[in-house]
């Protein structure tokens, strides 16, 4: 550490994205009295809501452009929320200029960013986790699937946007995604195919702050991904969240920190990725115990949405002192131990053919136990709040327990309006009286 690291106090941040997760980052780091500025790139049109929160818009979104406006801002800290500019190595780029990030670089990403990778690093490791094949040739899946003999679930190696999976009931339908991914379905991500044994059982994912060699573990959250009521209809990015999830207690999650955390960042560091940032691991809860679906390399969305105002206001100070690789002298993150609820308001359409260019009626105000976050929004020359994307916002609100927190949230999303909105009614079923 020089004694610059030490030194420096944490006054502007940088975010990068556009989505929910970037705007409940940016409201949770708000809360941080000593932080003067939060810039979220390129930002949405709720972003500006938060005190001390703006959008940069920069002449481009290059590496160098972002990196050279973030020296002139005098930035601290930058967050980079999607996953896709941290599998482009944009952490790495912004490292090299001698800024501080947290996230992983491009080595560390390919946790998310291949399948394949991912799951070679859980074998090395004795991380639990489905049984799979992969191969980059059609005629090969399909004689793993014949001999198998029974249906399997197919997914491209590669980034899909959430979309790369197909979850099959028969031979027949994993048959036909086989050959559709290798007609191109999913572009390059699909050059390369897993075939994963179908497993059964509840989902949980748990997160991880980490500081290259240690870590923080989050409450657990659990998503949403179907997109109609009763876990039906085509998979999504999620259209809601709750945490903390009660499916795992605290001392299940010690269970699961011992099993799949900590290996995943020693396993990690055996190939010399110095890993900064979130590991999330999604998890399936089975007969024969807990199974890693899938790693990503960035904080969940919409759960996050339904984090964020669990955190105390330490959070700023733990990622920044993450971003420079000392975890051992941030202050202990403390979390609001109430219930929190997140739903999604989608557009019409969404997820194939999302509509936008809807004006939205927000009559909520936020206050400290309700919150919107905006994601698919924009702002028009009117000042008036458009959609812009597929997941518009959502509505997030704690109590002391889940159905006081899920009634607040559903009675103040039924005041937002716009053409086409949607949303699931049942989303925390698992712990509402619903
Ligand atoms: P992913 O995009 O990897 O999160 O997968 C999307 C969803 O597909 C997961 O949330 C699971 O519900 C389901 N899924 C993925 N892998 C499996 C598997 N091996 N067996 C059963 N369901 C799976
Ligand atoms: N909500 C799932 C994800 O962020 O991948």
């Amino acid at each position: 550490m020089t004694k610059n690291q030490k030194t420096e106090e944490l006054k502007k941040i940088l975010i990068i994205g556009s989505g929910g997760r970037e705007n409940s980052i940016a409201w949770a780091l708000s809360k941080n009295e000593s932080i003067e500025q939060i810039y979220v790139c390129p930002g949405n049109g709720g972003t500006a809501n938060f005190k001390k929160c703006i959008c940069l818009r920069p002449k481009d979104e290059n590496a160098q452009t972002i990196i050279e406006e973030s020296q002139l801002l005098g930035i601290n800290l930058i967050i980079i929320g999607p996953e896709v500019p941290l599998a482009e190595g944009l952490a790495d780029k912004m490292r090299e200029a001698g800024l501080t990030v947290f996230g992983p670089g491009k080595d560390g990403a390919q946790l998310e960013a291949s399948k394949d990778w991912s799951k070679a690093l859980m074998l090395e490791n004795n991380i639990p986790t489905a049984k799979y094949w992969s191969t980059n040739s059609k005629e090969e899946a399909l004689e793993i699937l014949r001999r198998f003999n029974q249906p399997l679930v197919v997914k491209a190696d590669g980034l899909a946007a959430g979309k790369g999976v197909t979850v099959c009931d028969t031979i027949e339908e994993s048959e036909e995604a086989i050959k559709d991914i290798f007609s191109g379905k999913f572009g390059s991500a699909g050059n390369k195919v897993i075939l994963e044994e179908k497993i059964e059982g509840p989902e949980v994912s748990i997160f991880a702050l980490c500081d290259g060699e240690r870590l923080i573990v989050l409450p657990p959250a659990q998503d949403h991904k179907r997109l109609l009521n009763g876990d039906n209809g085509p998979n999504t990015g999620g259209m809601g969240a709750y945490a903390p999830a009660l499916l795992i207690n605290e001392q299940d999650l010690q269970y699961l920190t011992e099993l799949v955390l900590f290996p995943t960042l020693k396993g990690l560091r055996k190939k010399n990725i110095n890993y900064i940032g979130v590991i999330y691991a999604g998890l399936m809860l089975t007969s024969s115990g807990p199974k890693v679906i899938e790693f990503n390399c960035r904080f969940g969305d919409p759960e996050c949405q339904a984090l964020m105002p669990l955190m105390g206001k330490e959070f700023a100070s733990v990622l920044f002192a993450c971003a420079r690789g000392e975890i051992k002298n941030a202050p202990k993150l403390t979390y609001n131990a109430e219930c929190s609820a997140c739903i999604v308001a989608a557009s019409r359409g969404y997820p194939e053919s999302p509509q936008k260019g809807d004006k939205i009626d927000i009559n909520v105000e936020s206050n400290s136990s309700l919150q919107i976050f905006h994601a698919g929004t924009t702002v028009d020359k009117f000042d008036n709040i458009i959609t812009s994307g597929g997941r518009v916002l959502s509505v997030v609100a704690q109590g002391e327990s889940f159905d006081k927190a899920f009634d607040l949230a559903y009675s103040n999303l039924k005041k937002i309006n716009f053409n086409g909105m949607h949303f699931r009614e049942d989303i925390g079923y698992q712990v509402r009286n619903i």
